[in-house]
């Protein structure tokens, strides 16, 4: 396996980082996953966007434009023969002795991307559908930024394996953020979409905004509302989105079963949707 590093593409056993990497010593650093279908890398140009702006939010210099970005990652996913997945990018602050405050400016940003080969179409849990869990959010007030520093997620994701699901949904003041690695829908009884606005509240998610423009075409209302566990656990249909997981019907929440316990056609249909932009 290849994988990139600090404008170099070398074997997976070569690729080390210092110590005194910030990505290692504080989190000090942004990451973005875009998703590969048939070789094909999947709604790339919105997560390059968003890496940018993650970047600039938290003032490190972006080493690379998104023609570069594209070809570097064109490049990895065709010589790891990558057909269906995942790339991740990571960029952090780069190695200096420790110190909080930011290092001197000229020092370079640390650079790395590498693919994993991941059934995304031919999910198996995509059939079944996913149960959750809720956690509470324990997370900072920038979660707009898609930092590297996710050990609240860590540990809603390990809340869910430990109780045999897929994954957490994370819960502030009584309402659901968003996923420990994704973004949470609901489909209520009369045809509402119902998910977060956006607001530093939760990540901006690319393929929620993609999710969106299709739902714009159906039988289906959207509203961006903040929305309780209880309302959750009501609704006719859940669902949650992520580059790894496009669509994912939700069928129950805490135990309680969504509708009858199976993926609702909503869903579906949007899963289908998202799959045919996708490819
Ligand atoms: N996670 N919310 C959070 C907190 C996330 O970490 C993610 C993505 C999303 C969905 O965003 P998108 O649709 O752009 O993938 C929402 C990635 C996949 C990860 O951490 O691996």
């Amino acid at each position: 396996r290849t994988v990139y590093l600090d404008g170099r593409f070398v074997p997976f056993a070569e690729a080390r980082v210092p110590i005194m990497d910030r990505g290692f010593l504080f989190a000090d650093g942004i990451y973005e996953v875009s998703a590969v279908l048939e070789g094909r890398l999947v709604d790339n140009a919105a997560h390059l966007a968003r890496l940018d702006r993650s970047l600039s939010e938290i003032g490190i210099r972006n080493p690379l434009s998104s023609e570069e970005w594209t070809r570097l990652q064109t490049e990895l996913v065709a010589s790891n023969g990558v057909r269906e997945g995942l790339v991740y990018m990571q960029v952090t602050r780069g190695v200096a002795e420790r110190d909080f405050a930011f290092p001197a400016a000229d020092t370079p940003p640390t650079v790395v991307m590498f693919t994993q080969e991941k059934a995304i179409r031919a999910n198996p849990l995509a059939e079944s559908g996913a149960r959750i869990v809720t956690v509470e959010d324990l997370r900072w007030k920038r979660r707009d930024i898609k930092s590297v520093a996710l050990l609240a997620q860590v540990l809603a994701k390990q809340a869910a394996a430990s109780a045999g699901v897929a994954e957490a949904w994370m819960v502030e003041d009584g309402a659901v953020t968003e996923g420990s690695s994704s973004t949470a829908f609901i489909v209520t009884g009369d045809n509402r979409l119902v998910t977060r606005p956006l607001s530093t509240a939760i990540l901006p998610g690319i393929t929620r905004q993609a999710v969106l423009r299709l739902c714009a075409e159906g039988d289906l209302r959207i509203e961006e509302r903040p929305f309780a566990v209880e309302e959750a656990v009501a609704a006719a249909e859940a669902f949650y989105t992520s580059a790894s997981a496009f669509v994912m019907p939700v069928v129950a929440i805490d135990g309680y079963l969504i509708g009858d316990g199976r993926p609702g056609p909503h869903t579906r249909r949007l899963r289908e949707l998202y799959m045919g932009m996708a490819l």
